[in-house]
């Protein structure tokens, strides 16, 4: 049995927020939002409850958790240390969408940690996160609550389709402001081991140049597996218009073909136009191919120029292409 907890996200009551915060204590797996993409969440200190999340999300054993917390003064029991780019980092952007991976203190387990001697730490932004992780007291490990493989997800109901009966609660406050997962830095390295919700620009600003590691040298042990991906196929374009409706209407012959866009317009089964903004697109891409995958068996993606989060985004497209073209 799922319970499911729906909150009001401005102003989450408080009694709601309590018997998550309960059922995390006890050793449960809660998803809840954040305002990055939903995460799945347990106490991480309890190996068991971490072990029940790898498990639900069909996760292998070596890609780490990201421990969340709801206070900066939780950081002394599970870091060992704190470098002035940390402090610039936590001063900037904790609270928000920045994932620190600095050196573990004996407490965080292995079982969270993915055998390495690092833990990535995060404190959310959204409301209802902070509530929970004020009200539990405890650091929170959450991945982000899809399926191993499948597209994150953004609003309760895409948690539900991946996890319902198989979770033991599922905090539903409304939908996803950013849509992309957090920015994972390596401060010790200066570099970004994935783009997200910040961006580079944002990052340099208080640390200096960054580097934005490559597949090959990538020490974050998700970046080298197939990610974000819906049941149909995705080809993504990174060139001209032109491309995208020639292949739609090649594919259309026989095949259901889905369009995703944000630059133009096209003629597909089912078009859609996703906002004209790069933020409005990452914060709608994960949802569409969602949607699209029930109703296509193709999904055509128009490619974003790389800079600011759409780096952040051509990352993610990137991860979910069959074919680029
Ligand atoms: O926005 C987000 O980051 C969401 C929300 C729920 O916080 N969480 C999320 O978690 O995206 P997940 O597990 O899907 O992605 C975490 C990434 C993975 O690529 C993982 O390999 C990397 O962070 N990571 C975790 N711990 C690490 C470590 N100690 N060293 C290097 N990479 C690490
Ligand atoms: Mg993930």
């Amino acid at each position: 049995m799922t319970e499911i907890i729906k909150v009001n996200p401005s102003m989450p009551e408080k009694a709601k927020i309590r018997r998550a915060a309960q059922l995390l204590s006890q050793g449960k797996v809660v998803a809840f939002p954040t305002e990055t993409v939903y995460g799945l969440g347990c106490n991480a200190f309890d190996e068991d409850a971490v072990e029940k999340v790898f498990k639900a999300k069909g996760r292998p054993s070596d890609n780490p958790l990201i421990v969340h917390i709801g206070s900066k003064r939780q950081l002394p029991i599970l870091v060992s240390g704190i470098s002035e780019k940390e402090k610039k980092l936590i001063d900037a952007f904790f609270p928000g969408p920045l994932t620190l991976i600095m050196n573990k203190t004996g407490i965080v387990p292995y079982a969270t940690s993915g055998g390495l001697e690092t833990v990535a730490i995060r404190m959310p932004k959204h409301k209802v996160a902070q509530a929970i992780l004020k009200e539990a007291g405890i650091p929170i490990a959450a991945p982000s609550a899809n399926i191993s493989g499948r597209p994150s997800s953004t609003t309760a109901e895409h948690v539900i389709s991946d996890f319902m009966g198989r979770v033991d609660a599922i905090v539903d406050g409304g939908k996803s402001r950013i849509g992309l997962e957090s920015t994972v830095v390596d401060a010790s390295t200066s570099e970004i081991l994935r783009p997200g919700g910040i961006t580079k620009e944002e990052i340099e600003k208080v640390i200096g140049r960054v580097e934005i590691s490559t597949a090959s040298t990538n020490k974050s042990p998700g970046m080298k597996y197939r990610h974000y991906a819906p049941s149909a196929k995705v080809i993504l374009f990174t060139g001209r218009k032109k491309a995208i409706q020639e292949y739609a209407d090649r594919l259309m012959k026989s095949k259901k073909v889905g369009v995703i866009s944000i630059y133009h317009s096209f003629r597909a089964d089912e078009a859609r136009h996703a906002g004209n903004s790069l933020h409005e697109y990452a914060r709608s891409i994960f949802a569409l191919f969602r949607e699209l995958e029930e109703k296509v068996d193709v999904i055509l993606v128009e490619g974003v120029e790389e800079k600011g989060i759409g780096i952040a985004i051509m990352n993610r497209l990137r991860k979910a292409a069959s074919e680029i073209v």
